[in-house]
């Protein structure tokens, strides 16, 4: 048994239950949409469980079931459904986006431009093109996250082959004018592709990728309550990539292999739901958001937000920082309460390093080491919210009272 399954078998022994539970990371993953689960569980038992490139009865009834998906998430993004490419997961687009292009491409440029903020699949994935001679500049952001246009501008040249920016940072909830950024690299040269991380904009924020402009834009199922294993990547007609991976059987180009149609049958459903309920569920979450928030900043000192105000920031996103307080260590006591909330993001969280997100807005170590991220749902109701501030306060109190941290 491997060590994390081992430790998580004791901790869970140990953990007993909860008075009450309110799950606040979904940015790692978490609830969906019941209507999702029925509709996958029809493609599993009724209309859609073969393989969509046979051509028998129940091939058609599967390909039939992924072209209604592809309409459906065509019509949310503002583009036509076969600018759609599906993959298993958000890491999965932005590795076909960043490394498909640069396969495609990048003969002639070799210059790629990041935010250095990105998700570690985006930041990752073009680290791993240095060894193949190309260069990669990460710029700056402002302590809010924001991208400055002009600094932008300034590190673009004719070696640019693309730029790729996130649209909401997943951590710190900055929302980009993306759509000005866009600007900034086709007014400087059309040719050079653009590419987003769109997968924490979904839902939160209204766009269309053609008004946009981008080029490239990631999704990721699990992120608009839908199941895990289904993402898309919008690939604007007209833009070639290399695949990346290689097989047989697909009904799409660039990434073969069976697409996961059950899942994306629940992740169009997803996407609809969200969609059709955007302006009362956002207004539900940033209501919960700024609750959180300022319950939070009025009873416990020493503790400051990360990331912007208002609507610049996503409607989901909390992002506190305690000084003096670990933020691993205040995760598991809010555990004990039954308040599932994540401290950075998912890929460091195993390994006690200070999100890079938080060090690149300016914040010192041991500011980053006390965040604990909150994502707040359309499925939480306005008791939860209360919980959590009612415990939070106590629950910081007490990590200080044992943390080698102290503020003296
Ligand atoms: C902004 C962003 N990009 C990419 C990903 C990766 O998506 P996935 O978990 O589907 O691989 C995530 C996941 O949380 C994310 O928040």
């Amino acid at each position: 048994m491997s060590e994390v399954k081992r430790d998580a078998k004791d901790l869970l022994k140990a953990h007993g239950a909860p008075i009450r539970q309110v799950y606040l990371d979904s940015e790692n993953s978490g609830l969906i949409f019941p209507e999702a689960i029925e509709d996958m569980v029809k493609c599993y038992t009724v209309f859609g469980y073969g393989h969509p490139s046979i051509t028998h009865k129940v091939g058609w009834e599967t390909y039939e079931v992924l072209m209604k998906s592809s309409e459906i998430i065509s019509r949310a993004l503002g583009c036509s459904s076969d600018e759609i490419l599906y993959l298993h997961s958000g890491t999965e687009a932005n590795n076909l986006a960043i490394l498909g292009l640069a396969k495609a491409h990048g003969k002639s440029r070799r210059k790629i431009i990041v935010s250095s903020i990105e998700h570690l699949s985006v930041i990752h994935t073009v680290e791993d093109l240095v060894k193949y001679g190309f260069e990669i500049v990460k710029v700056p952001v402002d302590n809010e996250g924001f991208v400055d246009p002009d600094i932008l501008s300034s590190n673009l040249d004719s070696n640019t082959l693309m730029v790729s920016i996130g649209f909401v940072n997943h951590e710190i909830g900055t929302i980009q004018d993306l759509k000005g950024l866009v600007e900034v690299v086709k007014d400087y040269d059309e040719g050079i592709f653009f590419h987003t991380d769109a997968v924490d904009a979904l839902g939160r924020v209204k766009f269309s990728v053609k008004d946009l402009n981008v080029d490239l834009a990631s999704f990721s199922s699990h992120k608009v309550f839908g199941p895990k294993g289904a993402a898309c990547l919008y690939v604007k007609s007209g833009v070639n990539l290399e695949p990346i991976i290689f097989g047989q059987l697909s009904t799409q180009r660039f990434w073969p292999g069976l697409e996961n149609v059950p899942s994306i049958s629940g992740f169009a459903r997803a996407v609809d739901i969200m969609i059709s309920n955007f302006d009362d569920f956002n207004s539900r979450m940033s209501s919960f958001r700024d609750m959180l928030i300022n319950g939070v900043l009025s009873t416990v000192d020493n503790c400051i937000l990360n990331g912007p105000m208002g609507v610049k920031r996503a409607s989901d996103n909390v992002n506190l920082s305690f000084l003096y307080c670990e933020g691993e260590a205040l995760t598991v006591e809010l555990s004990l309460r039954g308040i599932y909330v994540s401290s950075g993001s998912a890929c460091t969280s195993r390994i006690l390093q200070p999100s890079h997100i938080l060090l690149a807005i300016g914040r010192r170590y041991e500011e980053a080491h006390g965040s604990i991220l909150m994502k707040v749902t359309p499925f939480h109701t306005i008791d939860d919210i209360r919980y959590v501030l009612d415990n939070i306060p106590e629950a910081v109190n007490r990590i200080r009272s044992i943390s080698p941290f102290k503020g003296d």
